[in-house]
């Protein structure tokens, strides 16, 4: 399970390929290599946002290439798809930039393209006070924002589940039947952000609703995952790991659903070699190219919060960490134990918004990462690009390790994204899913 966001400053080391991100053979290279390596899926993090300090783009982002620049996943999901059988492709779309029927539109017409390989990670957007900017809108406040991802959520279900019966597309030449009218209908929606009558003119793919992902830790992004998500990424350390893993399933059962239904994936930062000297030496040259200011413009990003305005002797100061930007990386810093702002700044130029690195040779990193798996309860890692920019150190030396211990099965045949994860026998969601609510005319416009 991949992501394709490469950490700061690695870009520098002279065998990184993440700087060819807009030539289209460098992702083509990528989804072929994972496909025959039996990955699970591609995951394209997505963002309209970047770094603000002091009211713009700050230079130290601008040189350093800080969660910025970046281009559209959406362009280069069809390529993929056209190169490969099984690999699922997974992609981020804020809720608070895409209306829903443009999610469903295009999530549906991507289910058709890839056979029923898509996933949509629901977020309300990271970098929000930079891309609040940028579409010229207020900045919503924080928990509003969680508020309307519910709302969107809802509305694109009904979109995706309601529309079309089984068997609405008929496409009969003789008889000149396209659709059935019995079957094909309205929705209505009337939530508190959202309000639509109308259909979605896409027919259901493979999955009808793309396999939903959720990232976001803060206690309503937790919710929004307890209510919708069917797979969680999660980044931080054990302990945090495993309390936002029982946290999140308790608020799913507090929805009628299956807790254990819910997948919690683990963004795993993988650092090997082909001894474990070799992988430390590795771990050094990715450090030396981190510099503490691109970790204050990586923090700025994910917080809104300018570390170097901040005494640095002294830890967050709750009342001026108060944000409307992103908050799982403030709360991971406040507590009993909270480190200073110094502190702070230093843990985001070694791992950003990571968990501490998994770091050797090949069976060490299974041997820390299956303990991981362990005490925390998830259920697998979105592994981070190597030092490269790819998977390559991860599919070459780990990969073997992990088949011979019989926890990856890397030959497993085609098959929809939501039957690969969740492992249910089923395309659909699951019956205790609320999207299930909407079926055969429950959400029709009357
Ligand atoms: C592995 C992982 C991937 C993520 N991908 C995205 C992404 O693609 N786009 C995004 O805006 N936020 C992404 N996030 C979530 C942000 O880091 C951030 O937490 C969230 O957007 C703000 O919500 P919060 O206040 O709940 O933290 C990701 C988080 C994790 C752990």
């Amino acid at each position: 399970m991949f992501q394709c966001v490469g950490l700061m400053g690695t870009w520098k080391l002279a065998d990184n390929t993440a700087t060819d991100f807009l030539d289209l053979n460098h992702w083509l290279t990528m989804a072929r290599r994972c496909e025959a390596a039996g990955v699970d899926f591609l995951f394209f993090a997505d963002d309209y946002g970047y770094p603000v300090v002091d009211g713009g783009l700050p230079a130290t982002a601008i040189r350093g290439g800080v969660q910025f620049p970046k281009g559209d996943p959406l362009a280069i999901l069809p390529a993929l798809a056209a190169v490969t059988e099984k690999l699922g492709l997974v992609t981020t779309l804020s809720t608070m930039v895409e209306q829903p029927p443009m999610v469903a539109r295009k999530m549906a017409t991507l289910d058709h393209m890839t056979n029923g390989r898509i996933g949509w990670n629901v977020v309300t957007g990271a970098g929000q006070n930079a891309s609040a900017r940028l579409f010229g809108a207020a900045m919503t406040g924080h928990d509003q924002r969680y508020e309307i991802a519910a709302d969107h959520v809802d509305l694109s279900l009904k979109l995706w589940e309601g529309c079309w019966d089984e068997g609405g597309l008929v496409v009969d030449r003789e008889s000149g039947i396209y659709a059935d009218p019995e079957k094909v209908r309205e929705i209505e929606h009337y939530g508190p952000h959202f309000s639509s009558q109308g259909v979605l003119t896409v027919p259901p793919g493979p999955q009808r609703t793309p396999m939903l992902f959720q990232a976001g830790a803060s206690a309503p992004g937790r919710d929004l995952a307890a209510k919708y998500a069917e797979a969680v990424f999660l980044a931080a350390e054990v302990g945090a790991l495993t309390e936002q893993i029982a946290d999140i399933r308790r608020r799913a059962q507090q929805y009628g659903r299956d807790p254990h239904s819910i997948k919690f994936l683990i963004a795993g930062t993988f650092i090997v070699g082909a001894t474990e000297s070799d992988a430390w030496a590795i771990r050094e040259r990715q450090l030396a190219t981190r510099t503490l200011d691109d970790a204050a413009a990586s923090y700025a990003f994910f917080t809104g919060l300018d570390l170097a305005t901040m005494d640095p002797d002294k830890p967050l100061d709750p009342s001026a960490a108060k944000t409307e930007t992103g908050r799982t990386n403030v709360e991971r810093f406040l507590g009993p134990d909270a480190p200073t702002v110094r502190q702070i700044l230093e843990e985001f130029q070694r791992n950003s918004v990571m968990g501490s690195p998994f770091i050797g040779d090949a069976q060490q990193v299974a041997d820390q990462a299956e303990a991981t798996i362990a005490a925390t309860g998830a259920d697998g890692f979105l592994v981070q690009p190597d030092h490269t920019g790819t998977f390559d150190s991860f599919i070459d030396l780990i990969m073997p390790e992990l088949q011979a211990r019989g926890l990856v099965q890397t030959d497993r045949p085609a098959m929809t994204l939501r039957e690969r994860l969740l492992g249910t026998g089923t395309p659909h969601l699951a019956a205790d899913h609320p999207g299930a609510a909407y079926r055969n005319g429950a959400a029709a416009h009357r």
